[in-house]
């Protein structure tokens, strides 16, 4: 039996680097995984991959922005695998501007991604759920910039503080039905978000092309390095697993230590 044996689990930016080890990680402890993400290629790769290696995993693509999407998404599990147990609301960007370049666009943006697709895929799960009658599982991902403000990340932390705020009120909300909220936070992890966060971050502050922002953010850590997402991912399990069932309202760091709270 493996420790999320035979739950459906939809996991949102599911192709991408923290999303897809969670899914892979999932599947390997017996979980049934709808991999979605707005890369429905990459999604589909990364379902692929689970079932190659024996797991059950479909894919599906998804603006985690949109409802109706949302909503497809949704369906797309109970047919897919009869019922949901377990969202894990991990779909994620940033683009980072100095706090003085921040404008509209940009706020909004991040915003609409970052916390009100984690409302929307809340509520959407959340109703599946309900009408299920047998509870379930919301997982959202925070992050380091949930607990601190960061000059170049001000959208992104107003959005990740968000997601702290919507974790902690549908806690509250959905605590009748069986269903917990939680949240987990970390603070480097080398995947291809980093990418684009290093070519901005460079252009930010005029750094040359060989300069390694993730590298040198994760010298703050009190480990001193970045995660790998196969670190991160044993402790999605958990949070998915009924190991962590008197658990809820919470925003767990998985940081290295890097924001002490
Ligand atoms: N990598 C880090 O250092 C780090 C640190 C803290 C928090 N996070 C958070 O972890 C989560 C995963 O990030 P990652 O590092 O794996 O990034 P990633 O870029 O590798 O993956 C993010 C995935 O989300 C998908 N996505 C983006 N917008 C979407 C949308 N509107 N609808 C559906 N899918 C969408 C992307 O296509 C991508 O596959 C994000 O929420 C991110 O903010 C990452």
């Amino acid at each position: 039996m493996g420790r999320v044996q035979d739950r459906v689990v939809i996991v949102t930016g599911g192709a991408g680097g923290i999303g897809a080890a969670a899914c892979r990680a999932i599947a390997a402890e017996g979980g049934r995984v709808l991999v979605a993400d707005l890369d429905a290629a990459q999604a589909r790769a990364v379902a692929d991959d689970i079932v190659a290696a024996g797991g059950a995993a479909e894919s599906t693509e998804v603006d985690v922005t949109d409802r109706e999407q949302v909503r497809a998404m949704i369906d797309r599990a109970v047919d897919s695998f009869g019922e949901l147990n377990v969202i894990f609301n991990n779909a994620g960007m940033n683009r980072p501007r100095g706090f003085m370049d921040v404008d509209q666009a940009n706020f909004d943006e991040i915003v609409r991604v970052n916390t009100w697709g984690v409302i929307v895929c809340t509520q959407e799960a959340a109703k599946q759920m309900i009408a299920q009658g047998s509870g379930g599982k919301i997982v959202n991902t925070g992050s380091i910039a949930s607990r601190q403000g960061f000059w170049d990340f001000v959208p992104y932390c107003v959005a990740k503080f968000g997601t702290l705020a919507v974790t902690q009120a549908a806690a509250r909300g959905l605590v009748e039905h069986g269903i917990t909220v939680n949240a987990f936070a970390p603070g480097v992890v080398d995947t291809p978000m980093w990418v684009g966060l290093n070519e901005d971050i460079r252009a930010i502050h005029d750094q040359p092309a060989d300069a390694d922002p993730m590298r040198e953010f994760a010298t703050g850590t009190l480990i001193g390095r970045p995660a790998s997402p196969s670190e991160i991912a044993p402790f999605l399990v958990y949070l998915a697993s009924s190991e962590s069932d008197y658990m809820t309202g919470q925003m767990y760091m998985v940081d290295g230590g890097q924001v002490l709270v």
